[in-house]
């Protein structure tokens, strides 16, 4: 079986790492590799060789079985329908597409049946949603979930190549005095802790917030689930963590909770208080697992479990989750009549 498949966005954090992964999984293509018109003579190594880098266009999508779309909402509004028109799948990683009713929001281990009716465009939903709702899925199916209150503790790689630039610029200069605040009068990344992440919405809440509210919704097919987030950026380079209260119309015990995370496809238990184990952004980084842990009783309510979870942010956060989807489709391609 021949494939294609394009990668708009090559350049970018998400997009490197989706070329490593689609390396790292023995992906059965080679990507075409997109990106912005800007001036380069660009090249990305992919399986020892050395892949051109070509400025989007609607040539680059001809022949395109799939494409991933790791760019920004403007550019995957901008393409998607012309990938589509050339016969191309899009997997969009930006929040462009994810709140389209009829656009399926796929996290593959909780919802991947739902690439069976053969989407041609396919939402990657949030990096913190993701792990929050992985985490959320065996605890829901077994005992009902009512209410989740979320606090996101999020990597300045969440922002992108220049965000991150910023962050590690800022910590050198951070060191030797104040560190510089970011263009347009924006508190630093460095030695900060910013509680404010992508725009903010009428309601009080920023977008970043709105987006755990309503994917943890539709991810897990919960449409009336209460929900409420605070997203909050720390000088940390990648890994996003997430402290979470979930509270169920039946009670499980932390141990219960352990059992059902053990068993569920992309989570890793890691929780030993006293050998100081729990999920830190470190040991999640470079890794695929979501890591969850210090799962304990709420104090405060009948019902209700307290538990963090640290993940990737670029990797099942977002590349790999991707490229999982993308897995799952070429596997059904494979087996249809
Ligand atoms: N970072 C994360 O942890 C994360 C997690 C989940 C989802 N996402 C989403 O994934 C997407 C990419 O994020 P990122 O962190 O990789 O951003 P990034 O590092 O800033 O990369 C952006 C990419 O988009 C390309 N691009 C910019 N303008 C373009 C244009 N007009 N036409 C075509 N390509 C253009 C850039 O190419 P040039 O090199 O040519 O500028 C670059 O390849 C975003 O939608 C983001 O919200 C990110």
């Amino acid at each position: 079986m021949s494939l294609r498949i394009g990668l708009l966005g090559a350049t970018g954090l998400v997009g490197r790492t989706t070329l490593e992964l689609l390396e790292q999984r023995d992906f059965p293509a080679a990507p075409t590799l997109l990106a912005s018109e800007r001036p380069r003579d660009a090249t990305l190594a992919f399986r020892g060789q050395r892949l051109a880098v070509e400025p989007v266009s609607p040539e680059g999508f001809r022949g395109l079985d799939l494409a991933l779309f790791a760019s920004a909402n403007g550019v995957s509004e901008a393409w998607a329908e012309i990938a589509r028109a050339a016969g191309a799948t899009v997997i969009d990683l930006s929040s462009a597409f994810r709140y389209h009713a009829e656009v399926p929001l796929v996290v593959p281990e909780i919802n991947g049946a739902l690439l069976d009716a053969r989407p041609t465009l396919i939402a990657n939903p949030n990096c913190s949603t993701i792990a929050i709702a992985l985490a959320l899925a065996p605890l829901h199916r077994a005992f009902g979930l009512e209410r989740v209150a979320v606090a996101t503790y999020q990597a300045v790689s969440g922002g992108g190549s220049e965000a991150l630039a910023e962050l590690e610029g800022g910590v050198r200069a951070g060191l030797e005095g104040p560190p510089p605040g970011r263009a347009g009068g924006l508190p630093a990344f460095a030695f900060n802790v910013v509680p404010h992440i992508d725009r903010f919405e009428d309601n009080g809440y920023t977008r970043e917030e709105m987006k755990v509210v309503w994917e943890t919704r539709k991810i897990l097919a919960a449409p009336d689930l209460a929900v409420t987030a605070t997203a909050v950026r720390v000088p940390v380079r990648v890994g996003h963590c997430a402290a979470v209260n979930a509270r169920f119309g039946r009670a499980p015990s932390p141990a219960d909770a352990r059992e059902l995370w053990s068993a569920f496809p992309g989570l890793r238990v890691v929780d030993d208080p006293a050998r100081s184990r729990y999920p830190t952004p470190l040991e999640a980084a470079g890794g695929d697992a979501v890591l969850v842990g210090r799962a304990r009783r709420d104090l405060s309510q009948e019902r209700a479990l307290e538990f963090f979870v640290a993940s990737d942010n670029l990797r099942k956060g977002a590349a790999l989750n991707a490229v999982q989807i993308a897995e799952h489709l070429v596997r059904s391609r494979v087996s249809a009549p």
